[in-house]
């Protein structure tokens, strides 16, 4: 994970993601409660999101047939929890919030970067040499 690539892909601003009603996540989530480090500071946000088992909520490994270990691919658990229905009777449930294109845009972006870099070995300089990684652009088509 290369902090360059949080930074650019917006990701720091996940922190201050408002919920309709309570706050932003940094409000509950700001040192690790329930699995999710969102801090104010994005280098403490970085750091510990790198960490098992925050990273869970970036990427999740994938099996072969076999049981065996293939890949990892994106867990998508903060973008889907926005969606999760409290089921009926529930005591107390997440508090509701909507993901904006733009932020869903830094999640994915991010993900997909990072997991690039890893494959091609370059997770210091940040540099995604993939053919197929497609442009970089942001959710209103320019440089985000
Ligand atoms: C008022 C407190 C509060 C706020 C604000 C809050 N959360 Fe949470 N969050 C919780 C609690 C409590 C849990 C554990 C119970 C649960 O999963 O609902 C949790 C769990 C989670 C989980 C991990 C569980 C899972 O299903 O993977 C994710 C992801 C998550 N929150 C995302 C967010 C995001 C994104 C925001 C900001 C938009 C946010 N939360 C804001 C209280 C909060």
């Amino acid at each position: 994970m290369n902090f360059d690539v949080f930074v650019g892909t917006g990701m720091g601003n996940l922190p201050f993601m408002q919920t309709d009603f309570d706050g932003p996540c940094t409000g509950c989530h700001s040192k690790g409660q329930a699995g999710l480090w969102l801090a104010a500071d994005p280098t403490l946000t970085f750091e510990s999101m790198k960490k098992f088992p925050y990273i869970q909520k970036f990427v999740v490994g994938r099996v072969d047939g076999d049981g065996n270990f293939k890949d990892l691919v994106p867990a998508g658990r903060i973008v889907d929890k926005a969606g999760e229905a409290c089921p009926p009777g529930a005591d107390g449930c997440h508090p509701l919030f909507g993901v904006s294109d733009e932020m869903k845009a830094s999640v994915e972006q991010f993900v997909s970067i990072t997991l690039q870099n890893l494959a091609a070995h370059t997770c210091e300089n940040g540099i995604v040499s993939s053919q197929d990684a497609g442009p970089l652009t942001g959710p209103d088509g320019g440089t985000p």
